[in-house]
């Protein structure tokens, strides 16, 4: 509610909570779900109450209460259906003991009973009523449903409905530990179960049956495995980087396609980011995966003067900043970030890159435009200026975009291949 996000507050109050483990899990698996219906549980609550509630903290112990309440159900649920996530007699007792756990909200337990016993007896009605609005509806910010709206008219309300499941959990298994029929058999003898996709561009990935804590998979530690998803998988093939390439990774905190891109090649790397703490985790990543060091900067990749040594490289990943509105399933608080105006900074800033980088690309070689984003402004339509713009730039094959309702393992992306035409017109060196 303050505008931070879900990833950066946590860990924050574990400490300042001194939570357990299984305490930390159990308040990022409410947060998670809470932020998934938030849209729902803010109407729900107002058709309830029609006054503001103060104080705010009382306000946010009914959304997570009513967001609970009102979830669809758990998707694990079997064949007879899916089942409630808690008991709603213990989510009313649990919200109403809350409130009495803070000198605030001690006041407010009377409130809070008669609301959630209301809510439980209204239910269908009031549920009726608040979901005529599409924020409550689909769950997302009202600028955001229309955008995808205006830019799926076919799939739109999938897409957004799509957003409420859990995601899959994707693997990468290393290259120069082995291929993954090896780990899928490891996998097996600790009772996981995992699907490989047949997809190209994805031989090293394995897509599991349910998701498990990192510390559970088999060699984690020692490398043999990374935990990525599929859509991002897709980015090391088609940048194809081979042995003995100089590449620049723009953006490559904290560091997973860089690591996927030395897992295929003995290339030289130059790993930017602009956010210093970031930058810092990427040669962590590269350790625990027994791959060679590369060198990392922290700086920004659109001033080259103060990074670039005037070498061209043969491959530029820009995996370029953006609205992460393809990753709302791993990041539920994103659409609840986000604002309608960012999108349009978030594009700029995006042409801003692709125009610094394309110039220290070598002839012949390759540059790929990446982002986790379904907004076309962040993806085909940027792709389609940055053509436009530049006469020797070719188009070469990429996925385009990539939506979870055509693909629902796959995370929202966005892939543009651009080759640089070589003096030669028409004969790129690819
Ligand atoms: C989508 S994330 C990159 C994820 C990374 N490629 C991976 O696969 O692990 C985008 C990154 O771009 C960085 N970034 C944003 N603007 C930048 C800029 N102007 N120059 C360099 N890095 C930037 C952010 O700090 C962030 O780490």
């Amino acid at each position: 509610m303050a505008g931070q996000s879900l990833a950066s507050a946590l860990p924050q109050l574990a400490i300042a909570g001194r939570w357990s483990a299984a305490e930390r899990g159990a308040a990022q698996a409410i947060g998670f779900e809470v932020l998934r219906g938030l849209g729902r549980a803010q109407a729900v609550l107002c058709a309830l109450h029609s006054k503001r509630i103060k104080p705010p903290e009382l306000e946010q112990l009914l959304l997570v209460a009513i967001a609970l309440l009102t979830a669809p159900g758990n998707p694990q649920g079997d064949s007879a259906g899916p089942l409630p996530l808690y008991p709603e007699h213990t989510l009313i007792n649990q919200a109403v003991q809350a409130c009495a756990l803070r000198p605030k909200t001690r006041q407010g337990r009377g409130l809070v009973n008669a609301l959630l016993r209301r809510l439980q007896a209204e239910r269908e009605h009031l549920l009726q009523t608040a979901l005529l609005a599409d924020a409550a509806r689909y769950n997302h910010p009202a600028w955001w449903v229309q955008r995808v709206r205006a830019a799926y008219p076919q799939d739109w309300a999938n897409l957004l409905d799509l957003a409420a499941q859990r995601p899959a959990m994707a693997l990468r298994v290393n290259a120069r530990w082995g291929d993954r029929n090896a780990y899928l058999a490891l996998l097996r003898t600790q009772g996981l179960h995992a699907t490989a996709p047949e997809t190209p561009g994805l031989e090293q990935a394995l897509i599991l049956h349910r998701p498990a804590p990192v510390q559970d998979l088999p060699l984690f530690e020692a490398g043999a495995v990374s935990v990525q998803d599929a859509s991002a998988q897709l980015a090391a093939g088609l940048l194809d980087a081979r042995d003995g390439m100089r590449v620049l990774d723009a953006c490559a905190a904290p560091g997973g396609k860089t690591a996927h891109i030395l897992e295929r090649a003995d290339c030289e790397v130059l790993a930017l980011d602009h956010d210093a703490a970031r930058a810092e985790r990427i040669a962590g990543a590269l350790a625990r995966l027994r791959l060679p060091r590369v060198q990392v900067v922290a700086a920004n990749a659109a001033q080259t003067g103060t990074w670039w040594d005037g070498r061209a490289f043969d491959r530029i990943l820009l995996d370029a900043p953006c609205s992460a509105s393809g990753i709302v399933r791993r990041h539920p608080d994103i659409r609840w970030l986000r604002q309608d105006s960012d999108i349009p900074a978030l594009a700029a800033q995006q042409t801003a890159l692709l125009e610094a980088l394309w110039p220290l690309l070598a002839p012949g070689g390759r540059l790929l435009y990446a982002t986790c984003s379904v907004f076309p402004e962040e993806g085909s339509e940027q792709a389609a200026a940055f053509l436009r713009r530049h006469g020797d730039a070719l188009a070469w094959t990429a996925p385009g975009q990539i939506l979870p309702s055509r693909l629902p393992e796959h995370d929202g992306f966005f892939y543009a291949l651009f080759a640089k035409r070589t003096e030669h017109r028409n004969h790129p060196l690819a």
